[in-house]
């Protein structure tokens, strides 16, 4: 079943039916602002943190599933019936209805009682403001008198304010209303302030939500729908709103626009932004600016090739949902309500890491937080503020409270005992930091002095080696790195037990980082940190292989997790793909264990995490054994380490086997089946139940995935083979037998690169040959600033 389809001219996804089971959402906002909306315009907004700077109000996990949201509702006076324009809440019967997400900005399209009308919700790129701007037009043959509303609830800025101790937060909290601004404020915080307006002077407002809907109303039904006014309703105190409506009248074919605005800040700070904003063509110039940041990042990577869903996902998709991660975190959707902020450290590294080429800014300043967050016994805090390590002045004060909640002390985070540490934590950020070097060629970073979470500070370089020697100290029993409280695995728990996967990741790492001596000539420190990864080599391959395949850890009593003999967990994905992706497995054994991957673990909509699922609870191991089967950690689909399976069947050069992994996952694919993925199809999900499930193919947790950014890094670095290196750039593409070839044009440090691919022999791996602007060459060399460079590879044997 199909309820949309992509518009890859517009890089929109259209939606068309929707009554989707789940809430398709999209990320309106790129800096400060940032609104979570769905296909009938539910959702929430928030200034710089979900957590504690809430605008808009959201009923999480609610019935129905989206309320309340942002809505723009229309009134025939003549008759008296009225709806919504993105369906909800009203859920007329509307003629025609879509959604067209795009990147940051979604527009929604109704056509009911003569009206044809559109509105796109959008933020300015410099100015923290939530436009909805909307288009009417009578497509009757009749003069219209219509009532326009616009509605949206404030939230109490906080999210526990909101959803628990309203002893407090329901009597500081008041709006007014004056010359057609509404302001609302929170405890008349200097930050507790924001406004909404229109382009019009409203013919009646409400502040006081219980007035705009009315007793025992809903969204669905507001009073003030249902009387044609709103009451001039404002208070100190109560549950706040922004309504305003504005009678109008429409001539048969006349179109008029107007728009709704939400500001952060006070009614004085809105007079600028209203007058500016009123203007549609101030709006059209800031849509315009938007789509120039997306096109760009964009720019910096477009390819095609014979495989229309990667062509359609890695150009447009992929890269947003990487984006978007690394933006806002992984913490504020429809599933992750924003609670929890600050940055995970693993899944902040992981994301940083694919975005250097398209958004270096933010990848540096991710890579520094996490610097920061690095003790300086080399582990990283799991989950931290970065504003913890910033000066006591430039501290946010996040939303205090007249009611004592004890606030932890920032030492209380690092633990000696590592009772919180994750053994996998700091080892992706040397990745990292290699990758972003490698995409900007910034050798200076490493001379950058930065504090530890701890006290003391010392050179990034430095970081990196304690990194490095944290995990050559925190091993177990028979050599191999411990699983400590988690690895990237949440669920596994195996304390003093060891990780195998831990001990890949380490190496792997440690390849990166000898590299990075070798290149800077660091003797010393290349040929210690090699003598460490033949080590860490040496223990994985005597203690880890099971015969055909690699087990996954050993437990703190010495028992072998995912071995031939195991009847539950006999086969992972993280140890088997990090042992070749890490290099450490020999050829034959690398081949093997990813056979095991195939032959256990494949389904058509990706591979499982581990199969067969655990059944009966061993803490030993941990919490995945307490997950349903077919669920989550255990067994399941689960997104994030699919990508490391095409980077491992890549590496062992077999392309069609990559393929066929990278198409089982593939959302693109699964656009027409949504009676069983259900959730949306430009975005990969966290997971997808497994084998072991009853609702095998059913999709969970979009966006908010590392997923996105790993799919985006796997397939671009190794599938198409478009690797940036710190003097070169590196082409080795690994793909089916019967690709012709693709096109690429890349951005790499100011010139752009023309890339053609060609397989006339249908290899699945090897270059034979390379020119660069007809001079054959052995690597892509760095081009001069601003050039434009035609490259040409022939895949084949030599
Ligand atoms: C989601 C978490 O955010 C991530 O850190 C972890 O690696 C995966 N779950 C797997 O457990």
């Amino acid at each position: 079943m199909q309820y949309g389809y992509f518009d890859d001219t517009m890089r929109e996804y259209v939606i068309e039916r929707v009554d989707i089971p789940v809430s398709w959402t999209n990320y309106i906002g790129v800096r400060d602002m940032c609104a979570v909306l769905n296909h009938t315009a539910g959702g929430y907004l928030f200034y710089k943190s979900p957590q504690y700077h809430r605008i808009t109000r959201f009923r999480p996990n609610g019935v129905p599933l989206d309320r309340p949201g942002h809505y723009v509702y229309l009134r025939d006076d003549e008759s008296a019936d009225f709806w919504s324009l993105s369906w909800q809440p009203t859920a007329k019967p509307l003629k025609h209805y879509s959604c067209r997400h795009g990147l940051s900005y979604s527009t929604y399209l109704c056509d009911y009682g003569g009206i044809q009308a559109s509105q796109t919700h959008f933020i300015p790129l410099d100015d923290p403001i939530y436009l909805i701007d909307v288009t009417l037009e009578n497509t009757s043959d009749e003069m219209r008198s219509l009532g326009l509303f616009g509605y949206a609830e404030f939230s109490y800025h906080h999210i526990d304010f909101d959803n628990q101790n309203f002893q407090m937060s329901n009597y500081c909290s008041g709006s007014s209303y004056e010359g057609g601004i509404i302001e609302y404020d929170l405890f008349y915080e200097p930050d507790g302030y924001q406004w909404a307006a229109a382009c019009f002077e409203p013919d009646s407002f409400d502040c006081l939500r219980d007035r705009f809907i009315g007793v025992y109303n809903t969204e669905s039904n507001p009073v003030a729908l249902q009387n044609g006014e709103c009451s001039n309703s404002f208070e100190k105190t109560g549950n706040h709103c922004a309504a305003l409506h504005k009678q109008i009248y429409l001539l048969p074919g006349e179109k008029k626009r107007f728009v709704f605005m939400i500001g952060e800040g006070r009614r004085e700070d809105a007079q600028d932004l209203r007058t500016k904003y009123s203007n549609p063509e101030a709006r059209d110039t800031a849509r315009a600016e938007l789509a120039a940041y997306w096109q760009n990042k964009l720019n910096a990577l477009q390819i095609a090739t014979p495989h229309a869903g990667m062509n359609t996902m890695l150009n447009t998709w992929t890269l947003y949902q990487g984006e978007i991660n690394v933006m806002f975190s992984r913490f504020a959707s429809f599933i992750e309500l924003g609670g929890r902020t600050g940055l995970g450290y693993r899944d902040t590294a992981q994301d940083a890491m694919c975005v250097p080429h398209s958004n270096p800014g933010k990848c540096l300043s991710r890579i520094k937080e996490l610097l920061q967050g690095l003790t300086s016994r080399g582990w990283g805090l799991h989950l931290f503020e970065p504003e913890w390590f910033l000066p006591p002045t430039e501290k946010k004060t996040p939303a205090k409270s007249p009611t004592v909640v004890p606030v932890p002390d920032t030492s209380d985070m690092i633990r000696e005992d590592l009772r919180d540490t994750c053994s996998d934590d700091a080892l992706w950020l040397i990745a990292t930091i290699c990758e972003y070097i490698k995409e900007t060629g910034e050798f200076s970073l490493l001379d950058e002095q930065i504090g530890y979470a701890d006290g003391g500070e010392g050179s990034v370089y430095e970081h990196m080696t304690k990194i490095l020697d944290f995990s050559a100290e925190q091993v177990g029993a028979t050599g191999v790195c411990k699983g400590l409280r988690a690895d990237w695995n949440d669920c596994l728990n195996l304390g003093g037990g060891e990780s195998a996967m831990v001990s890949f990741l380490h190496a792997w790492a440690l390849d990166y980082f000898v590299e990075l001596c070798r290149y800077l000539g660091k003797t010393e420190d290349e040929a210690k940190y090699l003598e460490m990864l033949e080590g860490v080599r040496a223990t994985c391959e005597r203690e880890l292989w099971d015969g055909k395949w690699y087990i996954r850890g050993i437990t703190k009593n010495g028992m072998k997790i995912g071995t031939q003999e195991s009847d539950e967990g006999k086969v992972h994905m993280e140890s088997n793909t990090w042992a070749v992706i890490s290099g450490v497995a020999e050829r034959s054994r690398g081949l093997s264990c990813m056979d095991a991957i195939n032959a256990y673990l494949y389904t058509p909509w990706g591979l499982m995490l581990n199969a067969p699922s655990f059944t009966v609870p061993n803490d030993d191991i941990g919490y995945m054994t307490r997950v349903y089967p077919g669920v989550k950690e255990n067994g399941a689909i689960f997104s994030h380490p699919n990508p490391w399976a095409w980077v491992a069947e890549a590496k062992l050069g077999r392309g069609s086997r990559a393929m066929k992994f990278y198409d089982a996952l593939l959302p693109y694919h699964q656009n027409n089946k949504i009676e069983v993925r259900q959730s949306e199809p430009y975005m990969y999900c966290q997971f997808v139940m497994g084998r072991d499930h009853t609702a095998h193919g059913r999709a969970r947790h979009p966006w908010m995935t590392g997923t996105g950014g790993w799919a985006y890094f796997a397939a671009t670095h190794y599938m198409l083979g478009l690797r940036p290196d710190y003097d070169k750039f590196v082409i080795d593409p690994c793909l089916p037998g019967d690709w012709g070839g693709f096109t690429a044009v890349r951005r790499w440090r100011g010139a752009t690169y023309n890339i053609e691919v060609r397989n006339p022999s249908g290899v699945e791996k090897g270059v034979r040959r390379i020119t660069v602007n007809g001079s054959e060459v052995k690597a892509v060399p760095v081009c001069l600033e601003g050039s434009v460079n035609k490259v040409v590879v022939e895949m084949g044997n030599h």
